[in-house]
Formats: structure tokens, sequence, C-alpha cells
């Protein structure tokens, strides 16, 4: 675990978004530390994806604030919260089954020759760069010159993530990363967040595995009806406490 004495890498104040007589989010506040795994846990319907989609600028909260790094931000879509150097690894993955997997890990982001004005692309220059990214996180895929149709799951979402750790500067948002996952696939995604989190990743993770949890976070923060009601170190909370905490028979800090 890396200690910062510098800001957290995000603070959300006082969230509050509401759908029609829903308050999916009510006043929720959340600091997310530099260098370490926080996972969001909390039972269905307790507001964690309408966070994610708040500190992604897909949705735009009601009242409240977002910081990065101290600053104020205001994200009004996707392509403002990427400006701050966020990430998110969505169920879906959004990878392109027919590409190879490096043109999945440089979509839309293509490199180029140096040479100017004529956008020639750097194929050589983006296969090397992407068995490096894919060789210092230790994911293993074939060759990154196969296609995403023929990978399993569990690469999948590995591609998936070293992609989006590729551009997330500050922050990676991996939503239930493991749930479509066996258990094999499973065990080396988390080897891939363990890996994250040693070379000083800033990731916020939403799972319902509690052990996962336990297993890959620093900290966790527990949501009940649209409120984080705790926030706790790994190692000063055991499954059953936070079973009482997402469920309300322990009542948190709030
Ligand atoms: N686009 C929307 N329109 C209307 N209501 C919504 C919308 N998105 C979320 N909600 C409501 O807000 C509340 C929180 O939903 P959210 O999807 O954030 O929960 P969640 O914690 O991600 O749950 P799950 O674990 O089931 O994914 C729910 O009551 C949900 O029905
Ligand atoms: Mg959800």
């Amino acid at each position: 675990m890396t200690t910062t004495t510098t800001a957290p890498m995000l603070e959300a104040r006082h969230l509050v978004k509401t759908f029609n007589a829903v308050r999916a989010l009510d006043d929720l506040s959340i600091t997310i530390a530099a260098g370490e795994v926080t996972a969001i846990v909390g039972d269905n319907g307790a507001g964690k994806s309408t966070l994610v989609r708040c500190l992604t600028g897909v949705h735009s909260p009601d009242d409240g604030e977002i910081l990065f790094k101290g600053e104020p931000a205001k994200l009004s879509s996707p392509e403002d919260a990427r400006s701050f150097g966020v990430e998110t690894v969505y169920q879906e993955l959004g990878l392109v089954e027919d590409l190879t997997v490096w043109q999945n890990l440089y979509l839309n982001r293509e490199l180029t020759k140096p040479i100017p004005l004529l956008g020639i692309l750097d194929r050589k220059g983006m296969i090397d760069k992407s068995s490096e990214i894919l060789e210092r996180l230790d994911v293993n895929v074939p060759s990154v010159r196969t296609t995403v149709r023929r990978m399993s799951g569990g690469q999948r979402q590995s591609i998936a993530i070293a992609r989006a750790v590729t551009w997330g500067e500050s922050l990676v948002i991996m939503d239930e990363p493991t749930a479509a996952l066996g258990v094999r696939e499973t065990a080396a995604v988390e080897r891939l967040i363990h890996s994250l989190r040693d070379q000083g990743v800033t990731v916020l993770l939403i799972s319902h595995d509690l052990d996962q949890v336990m297993r890959v976070s620093d900290t966790v923060v527990a949501l009940r009806r649209g409120r984080a009601v705790a926030h706790r170190a790994v190692g000063d909370v055991n499954g059953d406490q936070l079973v009482g905490l997402i469920t309300g028979t322990i009542s948190g800090d709030d």
C-alpha cells in the first residue's frame, strides 16, 4: 500500500442524484486515496452504478461536487472524465471482437509515425508497446496479433483492464470485473488487480464478491440506500461486519 500525504486522487462530496421519486445517491461522500484499490460494496439498488456514472460524466449529479487531486471538476460527459485520466472497464468490456489485441489496446488512440501531416499508422510501434504493456501487467495472451474473438472471458477482461490502465492516468474504475468469469479466470484478474496495486495504480472496484474485496482491496466503502455508510481499511473489517454494514444490521459511521 502506498501512503501519501498529497490530496486524495478523487473526492466526491455530498452527491445527490434523483430519478423521479428515487434518490439513487443521497448525500453521498467518498474519498479515493491515490495508489490504492478502493472497493465499493452494497446491495442491489444501493447506488453503486449511479455513483460510477457520476464519476465518469455519464450522469450529472443534482447536487454535490467532485474533486480530482483537490481540484473541483465539472464532468459533463465521458470525454470530460477521460480528460482527467479516468478510464472505466464496463461489464460489456467494449472490445471489438474482430480486431487483434494490439488494435483493441490502441482503438481510437492510434499511434502515427513521426512524419508531419501524413498520419501513417505506426503498426510496429503499437504491436511492440502492446506486448510491453501486457508483459508488465503479467497478462497472458497467445499473441497481441490474435483477434479478441479467440480469447477466453478472462483474457478479454484482462485486455479491457490493460487498456484502461494504459490510458487511465488517474483512476481505473472496474464495475464487477469478474461477475461473468470462472474460478481460474477470476484468479487471473485478481492477480492483475494485485499487480496494479503494486505498481501504484489507483483503482475503484465495484464488486458483489466480498471475499474478493477482502483479497484485493485496501479500503472498502459500504453503500446503503444512496449513502456511503462506512469507510474501512480492509484490515479493520471482516466479512460478517461487511454484510452487516450492507444490510443495515450494523449502523456504520453515518
Ligand atoms: N436511469 C435510471 N432511471 C431511473 N432509475 C434509476 C436509473 N438508474 C438507477 N436508478 C435507480 O437508482 C437506484 C440505484 O441504482 P444503481 O443502478 O445505482 O444500483 P446498484 O448499486 O448499481 O445496484 P446493482 O448491484 O443491482 O447493480 C435504484 O433504485 C435504481 O432503480
Ligand atoms: Mg449496478
